[in-house]
């Protein structure tokens, strides 16, 4: 999607009409309907609710459709965001191509809310897979401008930041959904070194060698099964003007391309979305690619450790015994714990080459968040209030909830090995606190550093999708990390 800024929308626009409940329309062309659809009960402006005019004020486009938004002193950023998204994604029934929108003053400080809604809405998730007639047709759906009718400056500049954040978002999104045959380790190579081009981010890529090296032992051992390499990609962003003696933040991200369970093997019913199991890591490299344009100004690493968790002869077998980076040794009692696996080297790595000021992971890592929290809220844990809380926040401003989960002693105790250091699931309660017990095993990898632990396994991926968001990935985790940076 595109921006345009004009002070009319355009004759083959279908302009997006706000309404309140209740309210004396703004533009006398529509009143009389407006009045007439609100006796007639057809349209009365509740939250969400949409009325397509065709020709019927002189003074607008001939394709206007009105929006309800209830009462304006209870909107939110989350009913904004829905409401605009449900409009545009009615829009393929009407005229796509160009949206318009004219914005009540009510609405100004909602400008980049209601942008990121509209671009993220208009993501088409089979785009890059479609061909013949199908593709076609979607081309024919797809929204490509918005016009924002008489914006001034300030609101401009936000509406211009909402389509830059939402339109990596949904790039982000065509990686998650992205099957393995797509999106693989090379697949993710490249989209590392375009980052580091546009961003001018400094590009380490560790590959089986220098994993090996390193003893990185469970990255490895989980990447076995896999025909491919593992690697340890991290983005080093140090702008202009940056101390390099100022302890950075660091952001690590899960990147399982495919995540089959290994022999412990997942069923029919879990596995055939396993290609979700990137989503921390892609939202990690996509964090790093909008910083510039946040005009983020401190130094901030991104590191990514990427793998498919496969079966076959070399594959990771349960009973196995790894020896971490950190040194610390791990019993594999299931090989599907394989996230916590990946990410231990990745965060001791990351504590101990970056010594950062604070480590923020995020990633898709226990079917037990999901059961707990559903997908709408993704787990929020860590070592500090603080952090926890600024992040929490951020989360509320964006739409991209977070709900702070318990890490007690008693989860530590249950991921203690018999004959290792630890092991890399609970045998006996098993059922009991997935999630915990998960954030509590990263937790022997981080040692005093502030860290924050996103388990986003409900809400990178949906089958009952927001109004602005579609089947499969969501491209959660990005717009919030983002606004808790700007607000650092
Ligand atoms: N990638 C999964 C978690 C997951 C499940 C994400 C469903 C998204 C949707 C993870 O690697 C996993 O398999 N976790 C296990 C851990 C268990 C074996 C301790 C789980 O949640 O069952
Ligand atoms: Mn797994
Ligand atoms: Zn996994």
């Amino acid at each position: 999607m595109k921006l345009r800024f004009t002070n009319k929308p355009s004759k083959t626009a279908l302009l997006i009409y706000p309404v309140f409940e209740k309210e004396a329309v703004r533009d006398a062309g529509i009143k009389k309907i407006f009045a007439q659809l609100t006796k007639e009960k057809e349209f009365e402006a509740k939250l969400g609710q949409t009325f397509f005019l065709f020709e019927k004020a002189k003074s607008l486009p001939a394709h206007t459709l009105l929006l309800g938004l209830g009462k304006p002193e209870k909107l939110n950023v989350s009913e904004i965001m829905s409401a605009f998204g449900g409009a545009v994604k009615q829009t393929p029934h009407h005229r796509p191509h160009t949206i318009a929108i004219i914005l009540p003053l009510q609405l100004h400080k909602y400008m980049q809310d209601i942008v990121e809604a509209a671009a993220l809405a208009s993501y088409q998730p089979s785009a890059p897979y479609k061909t013949g007639k199908a593709l076609k047709k979607l081309k024919e759906q797809q929204v490509e401008m918005f016009e924002v009718v008489g914006a001034d400056k300030k609101i401009q500049q936000a509406a211009r930041k909402g389509l830059v954040i939402a339109n990596a978002v949904n790039e982000l999104r065509d990686w998650v959904n992205a099957p393995p045959n797509f999106a693989t380790a090379k697949f993710f190579d490249e989209k590392a070194e375009e980052i580091a081009k546009e961003t001018g981010a400094k590009l380490t890529i560790l590959r089986k060698k220098e994993l090996e090296k390193l003893n990185m032992g469970a990255l490895l051992g989980v990447n076995r099964g896999s025909p491919d390499e593992a690697r340890l990609t991290i983005l080093d962003y140090m702008p202009a003007n940056t101390d390099p003696k100022e302890p950075p933040l660091v952001f690590v991200g899960k990147g399982i391309l495919f995540d089959s369970g290994g022999y412990n093997l997942k069923p029919r019913g879990y596995i055939e979305d396993m290609q979700l199991d990137k989503a921390g890591a892609a939202a990690v490299l996509t964090l790093i690619r909008l910083l510039p344009k946040l005009n983020i100004k401190r130094r901030i690493i991104g590191v990514a450790p990427f793998t498919e968790n496969l079966i076959g002869k070399h594959a990771l077998k349960p009973s196995e015994i790894l020896k971490t980076y950190s040194g610390k040794t791990v019993e594999i009692t299931n090989t599907d714990a394989e996230g916590r696996l990946v990410l231990s080297d990745a965060l001791a790595y990351a504590v101990d080459q970056f010594k950062p000021k604070f480590l923020v992971d995020i990633a898709t890592l226990t079917g037990a968040c999901m059961v707990a929290l559903g997908d709408r809220y993704a787990g929020l844990f860590g070592n500090d209030k603080d952090l926890m809380e600024k992040l929490r926040a951020a989360g509320e401003e964006v739409d991209e909830l977070l709900w702070p989960m318990p890490l007690h002693k008693n989860h530590s105790e249950k991921m203690k090995g018999v004959y290792a250091d630890l092991r890399n699931a609970d045998l006996g309660s098993e059922r009991n606190a997935g999630a915990s017990k998960g954030a509590a095993f990263l937790q022997e990898f981080v040692g005093k550093t502030k860290w924050a632990h996103l388990d986003i396994a409900g809400p990178g991926w949906t089958e009952d999708p927001k109004k602005y968001e579609h089947k499969g990935a969501t491209g959660f985790g990005v717009r919030v990390l983002a606004r808790f940076l700007e607000k650092l």
